[in-house]
């Protein structure tokens, strides 16, 4: 890719209005020593002396948009409780503009703790039924009055990515991507980007049958009538599926946390191709900028310093 080419890319970013709509979790990190076992059961002691919270799910897509200069507006569910307030503050912190609903469920949150670099537990908080209600008029509201250059479907399956506000995007002809949870397969029809995994891929079409990604794919995106399908593939990159199929290696790197690559993903393709209209950029700087996120311990988001950066090397 030619620097010039992305830095002009970097600077359109500016112009675009992009809404996620989609789960928030709050992601906690307790980090600690362990020196002894409990007195109490057989189990280790933490003795905490890090603790780090970020906006997980959604809000670490949101947050991918607002790093690379997009402005990036969210909506999703929180509960009226300390981790809602949290994951507010740091939305706010990083730009992005929250028009959150809260609803009478707790804020889904996920609690690591981390010895030496292993994860010893993790511990969930988290309600998973689908919205309704007054959290369900709300979501629609911020949708139908709100004027985007398009929108990210983020679905971690926990009950905000429900029909009545994927029809609302259809009805109102916006630009939708989404990254997909299988079970919520049907609600992606007519999706202008989908971005599975293969296993996602896999569990959406017949899971049992031998085909291989590209006849799954073809398959997918015809079945749910998709206009762009991105299938990303680890470290073999992705492969876009139009007209016809093309494939985008990763970029060779040392790997030290693939942890929310999908995020930045999503976030990348969208934004280049609404800047842009061109999917063969959009793959590659979204490779080029999921290559950075799994080569770094603990960064989940890329700026364009460090995008410009590595294209120098
Ligand atoms: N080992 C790797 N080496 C180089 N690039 C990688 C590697 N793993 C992932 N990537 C990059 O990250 C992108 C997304 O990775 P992957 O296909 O694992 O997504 P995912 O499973 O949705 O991730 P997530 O865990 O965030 O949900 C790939 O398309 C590729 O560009
Ligand atoms: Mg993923």
């Amino acid at each position: 890719m030619e620097k010039e080419r992305v830095r002009r890319v970097l600077e359109r970013l500016r112009d675009l209005r992009i809404l996620v709509i989609g789960d928030l979790i709050l992601d906690r990190y307790l980090y600690g020593k362990v020196e002894r076992i409990s007195p109490e059961a057989p189990v280790p002691v933490v003795e905490v002396e890090k603790e780090e919270v970020r906006p997980g799910g959604a809000g670490n897509v949101s947050a991918n948009l607002a790093d690379l200069g997009v402005e990036t507006f969210i909506t999703g569910v929180i509960g009226k409780d300390p981790a809602g307030e949290r994951i507010l503050e740091l939305l706010k912190s990083k730009g992005i503009k929250p028009l959150l609903v809260t609803d009478s469920r707790p804020t889904t949150q996920k609690t690591r703790i981390v010895s030496l670099s292993q994860q010893l537990l993790r511990i969930d908080r988290e309600e998973r039924t689908p919205v309704g209600g007054k959290a369900l008029e709300e979501l629609v509201e911020v949708i139908r009055e709100c004027d985007f250059d398009g929108v990210i479907v983020s679905d971690y399956a926990k009950g905000v990515i429900v029909g009545g506000l994927m029809d609302l995007l259809r009805e109102k002809g916006l630009f939708f991507s989404v990254d997909p949870r299988p079970v919520n397969r049907e609600l992606y029809r007519g999706a202008s980007l989908m971005t599975p995994n293969e296993k996602e891929l896999k569990a959406m079409t017949d899971p049992l049958s031998k085909e291989g990604v590209e006849e799954r794919g073809l398959k997918l995106k015809e079945s749910l009538e998709l206009e762009t399908l991105v299938v990303t593939r680890g470290p073999r990159g992705m492969s876009l599926f139009r007209e016809g199929i093309k494939h985008f290696p990763a970029r060779a790197k040392e790997v030290y946390d693939v942890t929310g690559a999908g995020d930045t993903v999503i976030a990348v393709l969208t934004a280049v191709y609404l800047a842009e209209g061109d999917w063969d950029i959009a793959c590659e700087m979204a490779n080029l900028c999921a290559g950075i996120v799994v080569g770094e311990l603990g960064t989940a988001t890329v700026t364009p310093e460090e995008i410009l950066r590595e294209l120098e090397v």
